[in-house]
């Protein structure tokens, strides 16, 4: 045993010499545009809460209406005793929003990537994925038996090179799966051309729209809808730990034998608590919300067009693009850390990533806007920015 923790010492030492030890910032209220720090409020933007619903007064009453009325949680997984018809309500209300047959819901979309590739693909069969996929799609990936074809981040020759490969190699069915939005960059993914390649090779379509969900499209209906190919996809997973809510749990979306499959098969869902009341509470709301006014999604929207202008006007290098996400990139791993810590000082919260989350010369300070912020917010944001870009010479 000594020598096994003299190991993980040791191991937690590099990530020290590495200079990749994370820390953990404590929040001494509730996630809001403005949040309480070191006994001091500063700008949030950092955070997935796209729409500003986290701290919400309707979310939240939500969420104590449900233990209210539903008690605190089941004690069981979905199959036993674990089941509500607010469970049933939610999926029905995700169903509606997506226009499809039907919804699964899990502990978190990390347990709903997890659950798709084992359960929905056999030896037989072919996985087609962009190498940028978010971790809990290729963890996902790894569990099941199918063969992996791997295609270069939104490369549709190398895409289309993969699915007829997967094909003259003898796949019986074949999956692919990208993210409709990569959270490093902000970057859509090029649905039109993916969704056309796979009905060239009668591949199913999974995309998970985690970043997207209620902020991207004319009614939040994510990045399908942002690029003109509504009720094209045929598979969706999603969270509820971001815009919907930001409180936890995902699901999968979709037609009725995909979801019936997972329900009966899935283990996420055969295996593990289902989700406790004030969550499904909440996240109903948000769905709610959404459904009934997108203005929220339209001011998020408008929040990161403010904020994208004025820092590009500022100077700093920000990949085009649309979305709330707006890496400001700053290239040297240290200085983007240090960029950090500084911005923190002057009242302004965003992280830094540098290598190996992001390839070598491209660290960056990963910038996100929510509904939630005030115009005075983000001036406060961009003044900070240009402050600490000067005083480390990137401005
Ligand atoms: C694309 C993507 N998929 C899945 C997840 C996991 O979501 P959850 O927090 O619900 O497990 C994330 C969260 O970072 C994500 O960005």
């Amino acid at each position: 045993m000594q020598e096994f923790l003299q190991h993980l010492a040791g191991e937690i030492d590099k990530l020290h010499e590495a200079k990749t030890y994370k820390t953990e910032v404590a929040l001494e209220g509730p996630q809001d545009h403005r949040v309480r720090v070191n006994g001091r409020d500063v700008v949030m933007l950092t955070s997935n809460n796209y729409l500003g619903l986290a701290n919400h007064p309707r979310i939240r009453r939500a969420a104590i209406a449900a233990v209210e009325a539903w008690g605190a949680g089941m004690g069981s997984v979905r199959f036993i005793c674990g089941t509500q018809t607010l469970h049933k309500q939610l999926e029905a209300t995700i169903s509606r929003f997506y226009e499809t047959d039907d919804t699964i819901l899990y502990s978190s979309c990390w347990n709903a990537n997890e659950a798709c590739f084992a359960t929905l693909t056999g030896a037989e069969d072919a996985i087609v994925s962009d190498e940028l996929n978010h971790a809990s799609i290729i963890d996902g990936i790894r569990l099941a038996k199918a063969k992996r074809y791997v295609y270069k981040h939104n490369d549709m020759t190398d895409l289309e090179g993969k699915l007829k490969q997967a094909r003259s190699e003898g796949a019986r069915f074949v999956l692919a799966i990208t993210d409709g939005v990569f959270s490093m960059e902000g970057e859509l993914a090029p649905l039109p051309e993916i969704i056309a390649a796979c009905e060239r090779h009668d591949a199913a379509l999974v995309v998970d729209d985690s970043h997207a969900t209620g902020l991207l499209g004319a009614r939040g209906r994510g990045t399908a809808e942002e690029l003109g190919v509504w009720g094209k996809v045929p598979i969706h997973t999603g969270t509820l730990g971001k815009a919907m809510g930001s409180a936890m749990g995902g699901y999968v979306t979709g037609p009725r034998a995909v979801v019936e499959t997972l329900r009966q098969r899935s283990r996420p869902y055969l295996f593990s608590n289902s989700l406790a009341p004030a969550v499904a509470g909440a996240a109903m709301e948000a769905f709610r919300m959404v459904l009934e006014d997108p203005s929220r999604t339209a001011t998020v929207q408008a929040n990161a067009r403010y904020f994208r202008e004025r820092m590009t006007a500022a100077g700093f290098r920000i990949p085009r693009g649309i979305h709330p996400i707006v890496p400001v990139i700053v290239g040297d791993t240290a200085l983007a850390m240090a960029m950090g810590k500084d911005l923190l000082e002057r009242g302004v919260y965003v992280s830094g990533f540098g290598f190996p989350v992001v390839p070598q010369g491209h660290a960056r300070l990963r910038a996100q806007v929510s509904a939630a912020h005030t115009r005075e917010d983000l001036d406060l944001a961009v003044a900070a920015f240009v402050e600490v870009a000067k005083q480390h010479g990137v401005l």
